[in-house]
């Protein structure tokens, strides 16, 4: 079984990069912010390479490599391009998510189930690469199944759609949403699989996830880096860390 008897924290520093690329300059660098982030407590860094490069660009990626002393997370799309990039670096961990170029942020989870075939032949390479592979997913049976089986060691909860729903007051949809996270982590965990969880999460809406026993890691971005505006990076991160070993 896993060891989820501490729960981790992975900073997503993408928005550091998406703040720098409005000018189109070098400022603010997203590096420095990992370095910072790690200084803090995260026990690892996460960065989402897209096809458009509209956020994270390649020299980020190489120079994350070469810098943190944490581990890396990164995150991709099953595509060529991105598996040539990952054989290359061979990061700690490499998370497969599906993208689109006309969506603002990662919306769903990858559908395993349609996909399975490929997916495996596509994970096997970077697994032998020595990369932990995860796969970002929908609370659903049918889909962890399907991730199980295709080598991945880890499964990536999607928690969008309960944040959501927090954040419109939507509460019943929330906890129906909650409640299928619980599930979902449980029956993955049994599989042996190690669960992660993340999108949109904040400080209002961290505990609940905290509290599910069998899951291991957070990667949480979005909503530190703007944190970081009013509190700073380092506190918003001591912050979270907080809330979530309370959780525990
Ligand atoms: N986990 C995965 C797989 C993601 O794609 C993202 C968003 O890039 C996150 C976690 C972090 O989400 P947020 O930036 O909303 O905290």
């Amino acid at each position: 079984m896993p060891d989820t008897s501490k729960l981790r924290l992975g900073v997503n520093i993408d928005h550091v990069a998406t703040l720098r690329n409005a000018r189109g300059g070098t400022v603010p660098d997203p590096v420095r912010a990992a370095l910072l982030a790690e200084a803090a407590g995260a026990d690892g860094i996460t960065a989402h390479l897209r096809e458009d490069r509209r956020h994270i660009i390649d020299g980020d990626i190489d120079a994350l490599m070469a810098q943190l002393t944490v581990p890396l997370n990164f995150e991709m799309a099953a595509t060529e391009e991105m598996a040539g990039i990952a054989l290359r670096l061979k990061p700690h961990a490499v998370c497969l998510v599906p993208e689109k170029r006309e969506e603002r942020t990662t919306e769903g989870g990858l559908d395993v189930v349609r996909d399975e075939v490929k997916l495996t032949q596509f994970i096997a390479p970077l697994r032998a690469a020595g990369s932990r592979i995860s796969i970002f997913i929908g609370a659903d049976a049918a889909q962890i199944d399907a991730a199980a089986r295709t080598g991945a060691e880890v499964i990536e909860l999607h928690t969008g759609a309960y944040c959501d729903a927090h954040a419109e007051g939507r509460f019943d949809v929330r906890d129906a949403e909650l409640k299928s996270l619980r599930e979902m982590a449980r029956h993955a965990h049994a599989l042996g699989l190690e669960v992660h969880a993340g999108h949109g999460l904040t400080f209002d809406t961290v505990a609940p996830i905290a509290a599910l026993p069998e899951v291991a890691e957070l990667n949480i971005g979005h909503f530190l880096i703007g944190e970081a505006v009013f509190m700073g990076l380092e506190a918003a991160i001591a912050k979270m860390r907080r809330l979530m070993e309370a959780a525990r």
